[in-house]
């Protein structure tokens, strides 16, 4: 769980992260798919080209900010994001490595607005939403063990 300090921080970067979301998950995409290669088979590459994936990502993260103190009205976003997951086998052990290329880019294009402190209060906002996913996509595999 977030402190309420931790939530009040993450809230305060949602103008910025309204107007350079896009921007952000573009840089987190390029450098993480630039340093891992391998990953480049889990993803679909035109949707990464014609920007697609960079827009979902982006929108998928400012719903979450918006819904940090009610995670309950996120039931229906986590469920089909959940599913697309497991299709393309993503497995827990990658969202740390998801996670860091995420906090990098926002450090990358908000620069000073990303404080120590801000910096702290996102990755226990990700560490929390990366549990709410690992558990639902856990509970998927387990139901359709032929998917993968
Ligand atoms: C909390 C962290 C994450 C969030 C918020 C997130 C969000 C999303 C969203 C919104 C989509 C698009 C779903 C759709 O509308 O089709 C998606 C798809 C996807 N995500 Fe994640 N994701 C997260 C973590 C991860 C991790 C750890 C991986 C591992 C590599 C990953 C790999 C993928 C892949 C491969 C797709 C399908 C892309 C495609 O269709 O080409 N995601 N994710």
């Amino acid at each position: 769980m977030l402190s309420q300090r931790q939530l009040e921080i993450v809230k305060s970067t949602m103008p910025a992260l309204a107007q350079h979301g896009e921007e952000i998950t573009r840089v987190f995409y390029a450098n993480m798919i630039g340093e891992n290669p391998e990953l480049k088979s889990q993803f679909n590459m035109d949707d990464q080209q014609n920007g697609e994936q960079p827009k979902r990502l982006a929108q998928s993260i400012l719903a979450y900010v918006a819904n940090l103190d009610k995670l309950q009205n996120l039931g229906p976003a986590v469920e089909k994001i959940a599913h697309r997951h497991v299709q393309t086998h993503v497995t827990p052990d990658q969202y740390p490595l998801v996670g860091r290329y995420l906090l990098q880019a926002m450090k990358i294009v908000l620069a000073d607005a990303i404080t120590p402190e801000v910096l702290e209060a996102w990755t226990a906002a990700y560490q929390q939403l990366a549990e709410v996913m690992i558990a639902r996509e856990k509970e998927i595999y387990g139901e359709e063990p032929a998917l993968v």
